[in-house]
C-alpha cells in the first residue's frame, strides 16, 4: 500500500517574520534594543530564518525607521539567515552598509496593490529589481523575493493564478534565489493554495525555490499550510504570537502565528528545529513591550498550561 504521508516533507523551515511583518503595523513605538532582544530570543528558540527589519522609506513604515541601528546591533549566529526588506537601490545601499547578507525584494501579483505599497507598476518594480538583485549578488548577498496579493487583492478582488506565475517567473529571471508567495490579506482557501502551488510547479519552479506566506484574517491559514504540505512545500513564513498586518492592505490582520504552525507541524512529526516554549518566551517578551497584542491560540494554551502547573 502506498504511504499516505509520502508527499509531506519531513522537515520544514519557518521564516519568522514577527520583527518585520509583525512590528511594521504596530502603533506603539518599540525601542531598537527591544527589537534586537526579540530577534535574538527568536533565534535562541531555534529559528534559522528571520525577517529582521526593512530598509524602506521611513515615512512609509515609521516603525522600522531604525533599521540602520537595529540590524548591525543583532548578535548574529552562524547558519541563521537574517533577512531585510529592500524596496529599491537606496534601500540596498543601506542594507549593504548595515552588513545584511540576505535581502527580500517585494512586488505584487495585482497592479493596484503594487501602486499602493511600492508606488510603482509591477513591471517597473521588476525592472528596478533586476539591477538591485545584480548588485546584491555582486556583494555576496542572497535574494528572496515576495509576491504580495497572490491569492487576492484588497482593491481588485480575485487575482488570476497566471499573474502569480508570471510575476514569480519574472522575479526568478531577474535573479531572485527564492520566492515567498504571499496571501497578504488572508483570503486564501486551500484549493487556491493547491492551484497556485501546482501552477508554479507546473511552470518548472521547484520546491526548493518557493515558500508560502499566510495571514490568518479569516482563520484559514493553518488549512492553507496543510494544503502546501500535501504538495511538499517546505518553507512557510509565520509571525511569533500572530502579530502583524499590512499598513497598505486595509482589513488584513496578523500573520499565521508561529506557535500555531509549530503545534501543527510537530504534531504531524514534521521537524522545524524550533523549541515551541522558547519561541513562546519571545512572544511573551514582545507582548509585554506592545501591551498585549499576541493572538496565537497555541500561545494561550501554553500560557494556561504553565499557569496550571505553578
Ligand atoms: N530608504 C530610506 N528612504 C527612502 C527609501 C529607502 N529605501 N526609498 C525612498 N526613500 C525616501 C526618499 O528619500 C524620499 O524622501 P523625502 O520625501 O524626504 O524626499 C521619500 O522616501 C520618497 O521617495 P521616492 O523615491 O519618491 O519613493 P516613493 O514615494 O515612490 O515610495 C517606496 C516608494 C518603495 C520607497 C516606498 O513606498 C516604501 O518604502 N514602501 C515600503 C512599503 C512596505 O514596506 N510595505 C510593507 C511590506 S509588504
Ligand atoms: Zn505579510
Amino acid at each position: 500500500m502506498n504511504d499516505p504521508y509520502a508527499a509531506f516533507p519531513k522537515q520544514v523551515t519557518i521564516c519568522e517574520v514577527g520583527p518585520r511583518d509583525g512590528l511594521q503595523n504596530e502603533a506603539r513605538t518599540v525601542a531598537a534594543a527591544d527589537k534586537v532582544r526579540y530577534i535574538e530570543m527568536l533565534v535562541d528558540a531555534g529559528v534559522t530564518a528571520v525577517e529582521a527589519t526593512s530598509f524602506v522609506s521611513p515615512s512609509a513604515v515609521p516603525q522600522l525607521a531604525d533599521a540602520d541601528v537595529v540590524f548591525p546591533a543583532i548578535r548574529k549566529r552562524a547558519g541563521v539567515r537574517y533577512i531585510a526588506l529592500v524596496p529599491n537601490a537606496r534601500g540596498l545601499e543601506r542594507a549593504i552598509a548595515a552588513g545584511v547578507q540576505e535581502i527580500a525584494v517585494f512586488t505584487a501579483a495585482s497592479e493596484t496593490f503594487a501602486q499602493r505599497n511600492i508606488r510603482t507598476s509591477i513591471d517597473a518594480s521588476l525592472a528596478t529589481f533586476g539591477s538591485v538583485i545584480a548588485r546584491a549578488h555582486a556583494n555576496g548577498m542572497r535574494v528572496r523575493a515576495s509576491v504580495s496579493t497572490a491569492f487576492g487583492c484588497p482593491f481588485e478582488g480575485a487575482v488570476p493564478v497566471a499573474n502569480v506565475v508570471r510575476v514569480s517567473q519574472a522575479l526568478l529571471d531577474a535573479g531572485a534565489d527564492s520566492l515567498s508567495i504571499a496571501d497578504t490579506i488572508g483570503v486564501a482557501t486551500p484549493n487556491q493554495v493547491i492551484d497556485v502551488a501546482s501552477a508554479l510547479l507546473g511552470a518548472g519552479i521547484t520546491l526548493d525555490r518557493f515558500g508560502l506566506h499566510f495571514h490568518d484574517t479569516r482563520g484559514t491559514a493553518l488549512a492553507n499550510i496543510m494544503a502546501g504540505l500535501q504538495l511538499g512545500v517546505r518553507e512557510y513564513d509565520a509571525s511569533s504570537g500572530g502579530l502583524g498586518g499590512c499598513p497598505f492592505a486595509p482589513g488584513a490582520t496578523g500573520n499565521v502565528a508561529t506557535e500555531d504552525v509549530l503545534y501543527l507541524l510537530h504534531g504531524m512529526g514534521i521537524a522545524t528545529g524550533i523549541d515551541i516554549e522558547r519561541l513562546r518566551d519571545a512572544s511573551r517578551f514582545i507582548d509585554g513591550v506592545l501591551g498585549g497584542r499576541v493572538v496565537s491560540r497555541a500561545y494561550r494554551a501554553l500560557e494556561a498550561a504553565a499557569a496550571r502547573s505553578v
